[in-house]
């Protein structure tokens, strides 16, 4: 009988917190947008559907044995392969570090990372507008946590100031959300006057900046001043997964000690060699050239609202439009118009911080965004 009611105050509660969601106008769900325009993946350059990518993959696994479907354990067990650790040398090469350690997704990295570093007595400072998955990773930590003003300098100081033991901070290279760019030699100066670690998520600069596409961090030749970074596959690369790049002492540590890493059944050859191939083909040609060409004519056609716009040179650029209701009807609005563009509502983003989130691609067309500008130009 007991049972009875505990499983009914569970329905109850179940019930209750999504209507509230609902009532806030926030209510998740998943759809299927087939057909549209694509103006809201991470897909920035056109890996994710590259006949190009597909063909190498394909090549790839014809001029070798073939692998098994499933990696069938932890990279400690049975999981680990000559393929794994030849991509995780190929990556350190690539991204100028000393190693990389693959993980399942960016997700897992930033918690597997996070967690695992700050001990009892130790702080991490995460800059306010940090990732879900850095901000989970820290939470998971025995570390006291601080975060910061979005890029302030002097808030973050302030807060290095006040904080004990090892301090970790995290910060991202381009802002999911936001799309700008972190200060990354001011705050690397900072973190080595204090004895600071710096962590840079570089999920959205991965295959944007730097040479062939390595990253903002070194774009600015920043790598040996760095504790570590985290690279993403599921955006700029078309694939999925992560790695954490840093030094040989970080890649033994994690293996060691990042819960994430360890108790989880590593990928499959197949996405390992898809990923290898996705970095062989950003070394073939410059895609950075090509999508920062796009950005800087969606920015020169798009002056004329400038200030509705979060400033950034990103492919990330974000529209504000206060309120969860009206963000959602302008995005209705521009779905009729065939582009999938997607509205951020709080509490995702900070309430009157709502935004349409448009992500410029490669293969967007200069006709598709001269439309979909006068559209937004119509209603701003
Ligand atoms: C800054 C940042 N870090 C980490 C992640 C997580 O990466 P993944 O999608 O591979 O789990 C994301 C993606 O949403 C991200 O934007």
């Amino acid at each position: 009988m007991g049972r009875g009611k505990e499983v009914n105050n569970i329905t109850t509660f179940l019930e209750q917190k999504l209507e509230f969601r609902k009532h806030a106008n926030a209510f998740r769900k998943l759809t299927i947008n087939e057909g549209l325009i694509d103006f809201c993946s991470n897909d920035y350059l056109g890996f994710a559907s590259s006949a190009d990518l597909r063909e190498l993959i394909s090549s790839k696994e014809k001029a070798q044995a073939p692998q098994p479907t499933g990696s069938t354990g932890s990279r400690l067990i049975s999981g680990n392969n000559t393929i794994a650790e030849q991509l995780e040398t190929d990556l350190a090469l690539f991204h100028s570090a000393e190693s990389a350690l693959l993980f399942n997704s960016g997700y897992d990295a930033n918690i597997g990372l996070f967690s695992s570093l700050a001990q009892r007595g130790d702080t991490i400072i995460t800059d306010e507008l940090a990732h879900a998955s850095i901000i989970d990773g820290a939470r998971l930590s025995n570390g006291t946590r601080y975060s910061f003003r979005h890029n302030d300098l002097k808030s973050l100081e302030a807060k290095i100031k006040v904080s004990k033991g090892n301090i970790y901070i995290a910060v991202e290279s381009i802002y999911s959300m936001d799309g700008d760019e972190a200060p990354l030699k001011a705050l690397v100066e900072l973190a080595e006057q204090y004895g600071a670690a710096l962590i840079v998520d570089e999920a959205h600069a991965t295959g944007i900046y730097g040479p062939h596409g390595s990253g903002l961090i070194t774009h600015y030749d920043l790598e040996k001043r760095i504790f570590a970074r985290v690279i993403t596959f599921g955006k700029a690369l078309g694939c999925h997964g992560a790695a954490v790049v840093g030094s040989s002492l970080l890649r033994n540590y994690l293996i060691n000690f990042a819960r994430s890493f360890i108790y989880s059944t590593a990928a499959p050859s197949h996405s390992h060699l898809s990923v290898s191939m996705a970095y062989q083909l950003l070394q073939k040609e410059d895609f950075q050239t090509k999508i920062h060409e796009k950005i800087q004519f969606f920015k020169k056609e798009s002056a004329a609202i400038a200030k509705r716009f979060i400033p950034s040179n990103s492919p990330i650029q974000s529209f504000l439009i206060p309120g969860n209701n009206e963000a959602k009807q302008m995005a209705l609005l521009l779905k009729e118009h065939r582009f999938d563009i997607r509205p951020i509502l709080s509490p995702t983003v900070q309430e009157g911080k709502e935004r349409l989130r448009i992500c410029l691609h490669t293969f967007n067309s200069v006709q598709d965004i001269k439309q979909l500008l006068s559209l937004l130009i119509k209603t701003a």
